[in-house]
């Protein structure tokens, strides 16, 4: 196989198209992820149908402003890197086909990862990024989970959540308090300045030695609370605080588990809730105290992007077998 120079990323997975050429030292030579937030956010969540015809309208768009940003032509391109699941089907279809209609055309393989992998590995490559073995913890709108990476391109869940996922709650608990679609972002500015500690919520499984989340009962508990004891901005404020501290404690608690358990203290965090300030914040804190080699990526590339979809195929570009058009899309 020809040797790999530049690797272009798709991402389609959710309501986020995105474009990203990175060179194969992991540098990133132009991006674009284009959001899709305000088509979707008066309906309170993802509309599967407008995400994929979004993503139809722009892809190709999308690609040529990409390149045009790094004076390059598709042509230039050695490898095709796409998200292929999980995710809403109709969107991966859409960055699947495209990518393997450009490999046909261009006679270049095409690469096939999993967006959860993305977000493990958007550091890759990059300073700071620890070797394998390393513990990985994804807080996303549709994911909460805990990885082992500790085989050459083998990773394993070792924790997950039993009903929402830590994004998930936070934009239910943020549409009960009216805020916008997705509400995470919002729920960490109002929580600035107020007390984490002002509204104490019930920590699920915390007690347990299973490595697996549960935030249901912190939903129903702040739903109680919003209905009688919101008066004031203040309160909306002290509240927006205790529920990124518990969603944080409750994160990091697995988190630190999974460290002690596996004897692996390189810790990588990923996903639209590690932009979370107060997580943030935290998991600096319990690196110190725990001596942890901790890699957080920038706020941007904590949400969907693909420069992460680029570097996990930079990570998994030697395996043969994934050179192939034999894949197909899958679901959660
Ligand atoms: O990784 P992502 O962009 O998409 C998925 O793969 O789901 O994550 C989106 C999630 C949403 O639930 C959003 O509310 C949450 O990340 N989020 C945040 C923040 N920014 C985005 N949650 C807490 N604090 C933030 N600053
Ligand atoms: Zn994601």
């Amino acid at each position: 196989m020809k040797k790999i120079q530049y690797l272009l990323g798709i991402e389609t997975s959710c309501d986020d198209c995105a474009v990203a050429i990175i060179n194969s030292k992991g540098r990133v030579l132009a991006e674009t992820v284009n959001s899709q937030t305000r088509h979707h956010s008066k309906f309170g969540g993802i509309v599967p149908e407008i995400a994929s015809r979004h993503h139809a309208a722009r892809l190709n768009n999308t690609l040529l402003h990409v390149l045009k940003a790094c004076s390059m032509q598709v042509k230039d391109i050695d490898i095709i890197v796409v998200t292929h699941k999980p995710g809403l089907i109709s969107s991966l279809l859409v960055g699947v086909q495209f990518a393997k209609g450009l490999s046909q055309s261009l006679r270049i393989p095409v690469l096939a990862v999993n967006h959860i992998e993305g977000h493990l590995l958007v550091g890759f490559k990059q300073p700071n990024f620890p070797l394998i073995p390393f513990i990985g913890l994804i807080a996303s709108g549709g994911h909460s989970g805990l990885y082992l990476y500790k085989i050459k391109h083998e990773i394993t869940l070792i924790g997950t959540t039993r009903d929402d996922a830590a994004g998930e709650a936070l934009d239910k608990i943020g549409r009960l308090l009216g805020l916008p679609y997705p509400a995470g972002v919002y729920i960490d500015k109002l929580s600035q300045p107020a007390s984490p500690k002002y509204f104490i919520f019930p920590m699920a499984l915390e007690k347990q030695v299973t490595l697996d989340f549960s935030f249901s009962g912190l939903k129903t508990a702040a739903k109680t609370a919003i209905e009688k004891k919101i008066k004031n901005q203040q309160d909306l404020a002290n509240f927006c605080a205790s529920i990124q501290d518990s969603i944080s404690n409750a994160l990091l608690k697995k988190a630190m588990l999974a460290c002690q358990k596996y004897n692996v203290y390189n810790l990588v965090l990923g996903g639209g809730v590690a932009a979370n300030t107060k997580l943030r914040h935290a998991t600096i804190i319990l690196s110190l105290m725990y001596s942890l080699n901790l890699y957080l990526p920038e706020k941007k590339y904590c949400s969907d992007n693909a420069v992460m979809i680029a570097r996990a195929g930079l990570n998994f570009s030697k395996i043969h077998k994934k050179h192939t058009l034999d894949f197909h899309v899958e679901s959660n």
